[in-house]
């Protein structure tokens, strides 16, 4: 069948510009003929880690539902903010909870960074941070990301960017993106044969 591609905004408010290049990059996985998944961190609100309540209770909802998600999909995206040059809390508190589940479903499958911010650089120091928690996990993290600059005023009223140019470098990125996981999961498939 299609690849299947869960395509993630990693920000809880309604109105983050991470969601909006979350939907532009889920149409743009629909335009090659594969399945997107569209989620927002919305769907998997969570409390802080704390191990006295995995001992407990295990996991919560919200991260198992996380969980379910990402063991549904070939590979997935993630579109986040940067907070103060690194990954935003909410984030990296969802993948330290999502990562204590057995089979761990972080590890091995390919991933793309993007991420929209109102700043100059877009947001893209947040994105090599966040490499470090996911190659960890053993996530096949794609060597190229993407950072949309001055996200506020990117975007056209039918969701894509204004800039030409970007968004044709975005769309190259997520074809670039998608035709290697294509080749390593029929790779994988060959094998088990
Ligand atoms: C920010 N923001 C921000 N932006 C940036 O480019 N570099 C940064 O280091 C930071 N730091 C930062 C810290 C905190 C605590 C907040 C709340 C915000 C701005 C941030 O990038 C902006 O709020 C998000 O891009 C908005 O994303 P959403 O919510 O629209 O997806």
């Amino acid at each position: 069948g299609p690849l299947r591609v869960l395509v993630f905004g990693a920000a809880l408010r309604a109105g983050s510009v991470n969601a909006r290049l979350a939907s532009l990059v889920a149409r743009l996985v629909s335009d090659t003929g594969a399945t997107a998944d569209l989620a927002g961190m919305r769907e998997f609100t969570m409390p802080l880690f704390d191990g006295d309540v995995e001992a407990a209770e295990g996991l919560p909802e919200g991260a198992l539902a996380l969980r379910d998600r990402l063991e549904r999909c070939d590979a997935f995206v993630i579109s986040s903010p940067e907070y103060n040059a690194s990954v935003p809390g909410v984030l990296k508190n969802a993948i330290d909870w999502v990562s204590r589940v057995r089979p761990q479903p972080f590890k091995t499958k390919h991933a793309l960074l993007v991420s929209a911010s109102p700043s100059m650089v877009g947001g893209n120091r947040g994105l090599w941070a966040l490499r470090i928690p996911l190659e960890h996990l053993g996530t096949r993290v794609y060597p190229d990301m993407f950072s949309l600059a001055e996200a506020y005023q990117s975007f056209t009223e039918d969701g894509r960017l204004a800039n030409d140019r970007l968004q044709q470098r975005l769309a190259e990125t997520v074809t670039g993106f998608l035709s290697l996981v294509e080749a390593d999961v029929r790779y994988v498939c060959l094998q088990r044969r």
